[in-house]
Protein backbone atom coordinates (compact mmCIF):
# COMPACT_ATOMS: atom_id res chain seq x y z
CA UNK A 1 0.00 0.00 0.00
CA UNK A 2 1.05 3.47 -0.59
CA UNK A 3 0.43 6.76 1.34
CA UNK A 4 -0.47 7.13 4.67
CA UNK A 5 -1.79 4.90 6.91
CA UNK A 6 -5.36 4.89 8.19
CA UNK A 7 -3.93 4.83 11.84
CA UNK A 8 -1.40 3.25 14.14
CA UNK A 9 -1.34 1.20 17.43
CA UNK A 10 1.62 2.27 19.18
CA UNK A 11 1.67 0.43 22.88
CA UNK A 12 -1.53 1.61 24.35
CA UNK A 13 -2.66 4.66 22.10
CA UNK A 14 -4.41 4.65 18.59
CA UNK A 15 -2.82 7.58 16.22
CA UNK A 16 -5.67 7.92 13.91
CA UNK A 17 -4.70 9.83 10.44
CA UNK A 18 -7.26 13.33 10.38
CA UNK A 19 -8.61 12.79 6.97
CA UNK A 20 -9.84 16.45 7.11
CA UNK A 21 -6.65 17.95 6.93
CA UNK A 22 -5.24 15.44 3.71
CA UNK A 23 -3.86 15.93 1.08
CA UNK A 24 -2.21 19.31 2.52
CA UNK A 25 -0.85 17.93 5.84
CA UNK A 26 -0.51 14.60 7.58
CA UNK A 27 -1.28 14.73 11.25
CA UNK A 28 -2.19 11.74 13.86
CA UNK A 29 -4.57 12.73 16.10
CA UNK A 30 -4.24 10.43 19.68
CA UNK A 31 -7.03 8.40 20.29
CA UNK A 32 -6.22 7.09 24.35
CA UNK A 33 -10.12 6.13 25.13
CA UNK A 34 -12.50 4.90 23.38
CA UNK A 35 -14.78 8.13 24.37
CA UNK A 36 -11.67 10.23 22.99
CA UNK A 37 -11.94 7.62 19.30
CA UNK A 38 -15.82 8.60 19.56
CA UNK A 39 -14.94 12.17 19.48
CA UNK A 40 -12.64 11.83 16.47
CA UNK A 41 -14.96 9.55 14.66
CA UNK A 42 -17.88 12.83 15.62
CA UNK A 43 -15.36 15.40 14.32
CA UNK A 44 -15.17 13.76 10.79
CA UNK A 45 -10.96 12.71 11.64
CA UNK A 46 -12.01 9.56 10.72
CA UNK A 47 -14.66 8.76 8.33
CA UNK A 48 -15.84 6.12 5.75
CA UNK A 49 -18.18 3.29 7.36
CA UNK A 50 -15.75 0.75 7.03
CA UNK A 51 -12.80 2.35 8.53
CA UNK A 52 -14.89 3.78 11.28
CA UNK A 53 -16.13 0.45 12.33
CA UNK A 54 -12.49 -0.61 12.09
CA UNK A 55 -11.36 2.54 14.36
CA UNK A 56 -13.71 1.36 17.07
CA UNK A 57 -12.70 -2.02 17.55
CA UNK A 58 -9.47 -0.74 18.08
CA UNK A 59 -10.36 1.88 20.45
CA UNK A 60 -12.21 -1.17 23.11
CA UNK A 61 -8.79 -2.62 22.72
CA UNK A 62 -6.68 0.93 24.02
CA UNK A 63 -9.67 1.13 26.63
CA UNK A 64 -9.35 -2.54 27.61
CA UNK A 65 -5.81 -2.10 28.35
CA UNK A 66 -5.82 1.78 30.37
CA UNK A 67 -9.09 1.31 32.31
CA UNK A 68 -11.37 -1.82 31.27
CA UNK A 69 -14.06 -0.50 34.32
CA UNK A 70 -15.15 1.85 31.48
CA UNK A 71 -15.60 -0.47 28.79
CA UNK A 72 -19.53 0.13 28.54
CA UNK A 73 -19.58 3.12 28.93
CA UNK A 74 -16.76 3.45 26.35
CA UNK A 75 -18.94 0.96 23.71
CA UNK A 76 -21.77 3.27 24.38
CA UNK A 77 -19.53 6.72 23.27
CA UNK A 78 -19.14 4.81 20.44
CA UNK A 79 -22.46 3.80 19.66
CA UNK A 80 -22.97 7.04 19.54
CA UNK A 81 -20.71 8.90 17.45
CA UNK A 82 -22.18 8.49 14.02
CA UNK A 83 -25.85 6.97 13.27
CA UNK A 84 -26.33 6.69 9.73
CA UNK A 85 -23.26 4.26 8.81
CA UNK A 86 -24.00 0.47 9.76
CA UNK A 87 -20.63 -1.29 9.71
CA UNK A 88 -19.66 0.65 13.61
CA UNK A 89 -23.43 -0.86 14.86
CA UNK A 90 -23.03 -3.93 13.35
CA UNK A 91 -19.19 -4.29 14.67
CA UNK A 92 -19.97 -2.96 18.00
CA UNK A 93 -22.83 -5.44 18.14
CA UNK A 94 -20.18 -8.05 17.58
CA UNK A 95 -18.02 -6.94 20.28
CA UNK A 96 -21.00 -6.75 22.90
CA UNK A 97 -20.34 -10.39 24.21
CA UNK A 98 -16.72 -8.85 25.06
CA UNK A 99 -17.54 -6.28 26.36
CA UNK A 100 -19.97 -7.85 28.87
CA UNK A 101 -18.11 -10.79 29.88
CA UNK A 102 -15.55 -8.15 30.67
CA UNK A 103 -12.69 -9.83 28.11
CA UNK A 104 -8.89 -9.61 28.15
CA UNK A 105 -6.79 -6.48 26.34
CA UNK A 106 -5.48 -9.55 24.14
CA UNK A 107 -8.87 -10.69 23.10
CA UNK A 108 -10.12 -6.99 22.22
CA UNK A 109 -7.03 -6.85 20.27
CA UNK A 110 -7.48 -10.51 18.63
CA UNK A 111 -10.85 -9.16 17.75
CA UNK A 112 -9.91 -5.86 16.76
CA UNK A 113 -7.47 -7.39 14.19
CA UNK A 114 -9.43 -10.06 12.63
CA UNK A 115 -12.09 -7.05 11.56
CA UNK A 116 -9.80 -5.25 10.13
CA UNK A 117 -8.19 -8.78 7.95
CA UNK A 118 -11.79 -9.92 7.28
CA UNK A 119 -12.56 -6.53 5.64
CA UNK A 120 -9.38 -6.18 3.31
CA UNK A 121 -10.19 -9.94 2.42
CA UNK A 122 -13.55 -8.95 1.67
CA UNK A 123 -12.32 -6.09 -0.87
CA UNK A 124 -10.30 -7.70 -2.44
CA UNK A 125 -13.28 -10.16 -3.41
CA UNK A 126 -15.30 -7.01 -4.43
CA UNK A 127 -12.57 -5.98 -6.66
CA UNK A 128 -12.46 -9.30 -8.76
CA UNK A 129 -16.32 -9.66 -8.95
CA UNK A 130 -16.75 -5.94 -9.40
CA UNK A 131 -15.01 -6.24 -12.99
CA UNK A 132 -17.73 -7.66 -14.70
CA UNK A 133 -18.87 -4.09 -15.20
CA UNK A 134 -15.49 -3.43 -16.60
CA UNK A 135 -16.10 -5.01 -20.35
CA UNK A 136 -13.47 -2.96 -22.02
CA UNK A 137 -11.63 -0.11 -21.25
CA UNK A 138 -14.89 2.02 -18.85
CA UNK A 139 -14.70 5.80 -18.42
CA UNK A 140 -15.76 5.84 -15.00
CA UNK A 141 -17.52 8.04 -12.10
CA UNK A 142 -17.37 7.32 -8.42
CA UNK A 143 -18.43 9.12 -5.32
CA UNK A 144 -16.81 10.58 -2.28
CA UNK A 145 -13.56 8.34 -1.15
CA UNK A 146 -14.18 4.15 -0.68
CA UNK A 147 -10.67 3.96 -0.73
CA UNK A 148 -7.63 3.00 1.74
CA UNK A 149 -8.84 5.92 4.18
CA UNK A 150 -12.19 5.12 4.20
CA UNK A 151 -12.34 1.42 4.07
CA UNK A 152 -9.40 -1.01 3.82
CA UNK A 153 -7.08 -1.59 0.97
CA UNK A 154 -8.06 -1.41 -2.08
CA UNK A 155 -11.30 -0.01 -0.90
CA UNK A 156 -14.79 -1.03 -2.17
CA UNK A 157 -15.69 1.57 -5.44
CA UNK A 158 -12.03 2.47 -5.29
CA UNK A 159 -11.64 -1.02 -5.26
CA UNK A 160 -12.78 -2.53 -8.33
CA UNK A 161 -11.54 1.10 -10.05
CA UNK A 162 -7.89 -0.04 -8.72
CA UNK A 163 -8.16 -3.57 -10.08
CA UNK A 164 -9.91 -2.02 -13.51
CA UNK A 165 -6.44 -0.24 -14.09
CA UNK A 166 -4.15 -2.75 -13.25
CA UNK A 167 -6.34 -5.04 -15.78
CA UNK A 168 -6.10 -2.42 -18.66
CA UNK A 169 -9.97 -1.74 -18.05
CA UNK A 170 -9.96 1.72 -17.07
CA UNK A 171 -9.70 4.70 -19.64
CA UNK A 172 -11.02 8.01 -16.53
CA UNK A 173 -12.31 8.46 -13.72
CA UNK A 174 -14.36 11.24 -12.68
CA UNK A 175 -13.76 12.17 -8.98
CA UNK A 176 -17.47 14.56 -8.28
CA UNK A 177 -15.61 16.70 -5.21
CA UNK A 178 -17.96 15.74 -2.73
CA UNK A 179 -19.34 19.16 -0.93
CA UNK A 180 -19.04 20.04 1.66
CA UNK A 181 -15.87 17.57 2.89
CA UNK A 182 -14.76 17.37 -0.56
CA UNK A 183 -13.83 13.86 0.15
CA UNK A 184 -13.55 13.80 -3.36
CA UNK A 185 -11.32 16.63 -4.44
CA UNK A 186 -9.31 15.85 -1.47
CA UNK A 187 -8.80 11.71 -0.58
CA UNK A 188 -10.26 10.45 -4.14
CA UNK A 189 -7.79 12.55 -6.49
CA UNK A 190 -4.92 12.06 -3.79
CA UNK A 191 -5.29 8.08 -4.04
CA UNK A 192 -5.58 8.43 -7.77
CA UNK A 193 -2.87 10.51 -8.02
CA UNK A 194 -0.52 8.44 -5.79
CA UNK A 195 -1.51 5.31 -8.26
CA UNK A 196 -1.03 7.00 -11.21
CA UNK A 197 -4.66 6.55 -12.82
CA UNK A 198 -5.95 9.60 -15.04
CA UNK A 199 -8.50 10.86 -13.16
CA UNK A 200 -10.55 14.26 -13.36
CA UNK A 201 -12.04 16.71 -10.52
CA UNK A 202 -15.13 17.59 -11.24
CA UNK A 203 -17.67 20.02 -9.29
CA UNK A 204 -21.11 17.91 -8.10
CA UNK A 205 -23.48 19.84 -10.51
CA UNK A 206 -21.38 18.28 -13.32
CA UNK A 207 -22.87 15.11 -12.81
CA UNK A 208 -25.92 14.73 -15.51
CA UNK A 209 -24.30 16.61 -17.72
CA UNK A 210 -21.12 14.32 -18.17
CA UNK A 211 -23.57 11.21 -18.70
CA UNK A 212 -25.88 13.55 -21.04
CA UNK A 213 -22.26 14.38 -23.14
CA UNK A 214 -21.89 10.42 -23.36
CA UNK A 215 -18.60 11.29 -21.10
CA UNK A 216 -19.56 8.24 -18.32
CA UNK A 217 -19.98 4.44 -19.20
CA UNK A 218 -20.52 3.06 -15.86
CA UNK A 219 -21.14 4.70 -12.03
CA UNK A 220 -19.98 2.78 -8.82
CA UNK A 221 -19.79 4.32 -5.57
CA UNK A 222 -19.82 2.91 -1.80
CA UNK A 223 -22.38 2.48 1.01
CA UNK A 224 -23.00 3.31 4.30
CA UNK A 225 -26.06 1.53 5.04
CA UNK A 226 -28.04 -0.86 2.42
CA UNK A 227 -31.25 -1.97 4.01
CA UNK A 228 -32.57 -5.79 3.55
CA UNK A 229 -35.22 -4.55 0.68
CA UNK A 230 -32.23 -2.55 -1.02
CA UNK A 231 -32.56 1.02 0.00
CA UNK A 232 -29.26 2.71 -0.51
CA UNK A 233 -28.06 5.10 1.93
CA UNK A 234 -24.29 6.61 0.91
CA UNK A 235 -22.81 10.22 0.80
CA UNK A 236 -25.23 12.75 0.13
CA UNK A 237 -25.46 13.26 -4.01
CA UNK A 238 -25.34 9.28 -4.49
CA UNK A 239 -28.97 9.60 -5.29
CA UNK A 240 -28.43 12.20 -7.86
CA UNK A 241 -25.78 9.84 -9.51
CA UNK A 242 -28.37 7.10 -9.34
CA UNK A 243 -31.65 9.77 -11.08
CA UNK A 244 -28.73 10.51 -13.77
CA UNK A 245 -27.96 7.37 -14.46
CA UNK A 246 -31.23 5.89 -14.94
CA UNK A 247 -32.15 8.89 -17.57
CA UNK A 248 -29.08 8.58 -19.56
CA UNK A 249 -28.92 5.03 -19.33
CA UNK A 250 -25.49 4.22 -17.45
CA UNK A 251 -25.36 1.08 -15.38
CA UNK A 252 -25.13 2.41 -11.94
CA UNK A 253 -23.30 -0.15 -9.08
CA UNK A 254 -23.07 -0.23 -5.80
CA UNK A 255 -19.96 -1.61 -4.71
CA UNK A 256 -19.94 -2.48 -0.60
CA UNK A 257 -18.85 -5.08 2.40
CA UNK A 258 -21.67 -7.40 3.70
CA UNK A 259 -20.36 -5.85 6.96
CA UNK A 260 -22.25 -2.32 5.57
CA UNK A 261 -25.84 -4.77 5.28
CA UNK A 262 -28.30 -3.84 7.78
CA UNK A 263 -30.31 -6.83 8.44
CA UNK A 264 -33.90 -4.38 8.51
CA UNK A 265 -36.04 -3.36 5.67
CA UNK A 266 -36.10 0.74 5.25
CA UNK A 267 -37.43 2.24 7.65
CA UNK A 268 -38.34 6.65 8.93
CA UNK A 269 -36.60 5.45 11.83
CA UNK A 270 -32.81 4.89 10.65
CA UNK A 271 -31.22 8.61 11.30
CA UNK A 272 -29.88 10.14 8.41
CA UNK A 273 -27.18 12.79 10.09
CA UNK A 274 -26.96 16.29 9.48
CA UNK A 275 -23.74 18.19 10.52
CA UNK A 276 -23.98 20.91 12.71
CA UNK A 277 -20.62 22.18 11.53
CA UNK A 278 -22.06 24.41 8.81
CA UNK A 279 -20.10 27.43 7.63
CA UNK A 280 -23.09 29.66 8.13
CA UNK A 281 -26.06 29.36 10.66
CA UNK A 282 -28.43 29.38 7.48
CA UNK A 283 -26.80 26.17 5.71
CA UNK A 284 -28.63 22.77 5.91
CA UNK A 285 -25.99 19.58 5.25
CA UNK A 286 -27.34 16.43 5.44
CA UNK A 287 -24.54 13.69 5.25
CA UNK A 288 -26.20 11.12 3.52
CA UNK A 289 -28.95 10.38 1.04
CA UNK A 290 -31.14 7.28 0.19
CA UNK A 291 -31.03 5.83 -3.01
CA UNK A 292 -34.25 3.46 -3.65
CA UNK A 293 -33.92 0.14 -5.04
CA UNK A 294 -35.38 0.74 -8.43
CA UNK A 295 -32.50 3.31 -9.27
CA UNK A 296 -29.72 0.99 -8.47
CA UNK A 297 -28.48 -1.25 -11.00
CA UNK A 298 -26.56 -3.95 -8.83
CA UNK A 299 -25.08 -4.66 -5.71
CA UNK A 300 -21.41 -5.92 -5.51
CA UNK A 301 -20.70 -7.46 -1.93
CA UNK A 302 -18.07 -10.55 -1.57
CA UNK A 303 -21.20 -12.51 -1.90
CA UNK A 304 -21.98 -11.77 -5.00
CA UNK A 305 -23.86 -9.65 -7.45
CA UNK A 306 -27.27 -8.68 -6.09
CA UNK A 307 -29.86 -7.10 -7.83
CA UNK A 308 -32.28 -5.78 -6.02
O1 LIG B 1 -19.35 11.06 5.77
P1 LIG B 1 -18.37 10.04 5.28
O2 LIG B 1 -17.17 10.64 4.63
O3 LIG B 1 -18.03 9.03 6.34
O4 LIG B 1 -19.15 9.26 4.12
C1 LIG B 1 -18.51 8.20 3.47
C2 LIG B 1 -19.29 7.62 2.36
O5 LIG B 1 -20.38 8.03 2.07
C3 LIG B 1 -18.68 6.44 1.67
O6 LIG B 1 -19.16 6.35 0.36
C4 LIG B 1 -19.06 5.16 2.43
O7 LIG B 1 -18.75 5.27 3.77
C5 LIG B 1 -18.41 3.95 1.85
S1 LIG B 1 -16.68 3.88 2.24
C6 LIG B 1 -16.14 2.35 1.70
Amino acid sequence: MVGPEPFRLEGDTLHVLDQRLIPRRIVYRKGRTAREVARLIRRMVVRGAPMIAIVAAYALYVQALRNPRKLSEGWRALKGSRPTAVNLHNVLEEALPLVERGASAEEFLRFAREVEERERRINERIAELGLRFFPRPMRVLTYCNTGMWATVYPGTALGIIRWAHRRGLLKHVFVPETAPYMQGARLTAYEMQIEGIPYSVVPDNHIPFLMERGMVDVAVVGADRITSDGYVFNKIGTLSVALASKRFGVPFVVAAPSTTFDPNPYSDDIVVERRSDVPREDYLYYAFDITPPDLVGAIVSERGVWIP
